[in-house]
């Protein structure tokens, strides 16, 4: 097996470390190349699986189109990941022409719904990015789909790669520590990292579901990951305090913000 497709697999391998579904039932391994659409050609669906897919793993993998609402992200997009393929507003008209393998979904959270269940029904696999979606009503319409279709369904909890989290994951499996009786779980957002999120869509309740779902999916993934466990009743609560419309720090946008420099 070339080295890239061994990469490849393990490392999608890892985001269905959790779940029941046998990795193989993707195309993954197949001798023809994977024909994979991206929806959503912001940052991560250029960066994280645009350009580094064509970049590392041109031998196994081929875009057949790129979709987003936004016409100039689009052009964008097609020259900065180097794929060779068509561009598309519409993305049905995408998955009837293009007949991709495996759809990569990276449009905003509040959406990500829509594109998972057209592109199950129309016969694709599907990676979407997290958070799977935004509230529960989504998430069960999800699960339907998914289970109606008869396709694959896998969320890009990319946390679990990190080496020393994955470490993590071995020693607790392997009981280096011995019998799990309760964790404590503490994660905490340094404020540049946090205040780049209230500046985009990702600080609107209606775009992520508020950072608990945008952002803390990651880390109750990880946990759940790590300790082989799914919750059975979950409840949040908070304030907004420092970022947002109660911060003095901000202006209405960076242009003309008077804390620019
Ligand atoms: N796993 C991670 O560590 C990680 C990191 C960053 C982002 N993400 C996830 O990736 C996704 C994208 O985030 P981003 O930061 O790249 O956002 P972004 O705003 O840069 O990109 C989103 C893109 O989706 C497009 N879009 C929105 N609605 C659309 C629609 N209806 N049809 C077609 N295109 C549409 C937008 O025009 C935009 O180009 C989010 O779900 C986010 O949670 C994950």
């Amino acid at each position: 097996m070339k080295a890239s497709r061994r990469k490849f697999l393990t490392s999608i391998s890892m985001l269905a470390a959790a779940t029941a579904m046998p990795i193989n039932q993707f195309n993954f391994g197949s001798k023809e190349k994977l024909k994979i659409a991206l929806v959503g050609t912001g940052i991560r669906g250029i960066t994280f699986w645009g350009k580094r897919l064509v970049d590392e793993y041109a031998d196994i993998l081929e875009f057949v189109g790129l979709c987003d609402i936004n016409p100039g992200r689009l052009a964008y997009g097609l020259e900065y990941t180097g794929a060779k393929c068509t561009t598309y507003t519409d993305f049905q008209k995408m998955i009837k022409e293009a007949k991709p393998n495996l759809v990569i979904v990276t449009t905003k959270d509040s959406n990500h719904h829509q594109f998972i269940i057209k592109a199950l029904e129309m016969g694709c696999d599907v990676l979407t990015e997290k958070p799977l979606t935004t509230d529960e009503v989504k998430c069960e319409a999800i699960l339907q789909a998914e289970k109606k279709s008869g396709k694959n369904l896998i969320v890009g909890f990319n946390y679990r790669w990190s080496p020393y989290n994955t470490k993590i994951k071995e020693l607790l499996a392997n009981k280096t520590i011995g019998k799990l009786t309760s964790v404590d779980f503490h994660w905490y957002l340094n404020t540049y990292h946090g205040a780049s999120y209230f500046r985009r869509w990702h600080g609107q309740m209606e775009s992520s579901g508020s950072l608990w779902v945008h952002k803390a999916t990651h880390h109750f993934d990880l946990l759940n990951w790590w300790i082989n466990s799914e919750p059975a009743e979950v409840f949040a609560f908070g304030d907004l305090e420092f970022y947002g419309k109660n911060s003095d720090f901000r202006g209405e946008n960076c242009r003309n913000c008077t804390h620019q420099r």
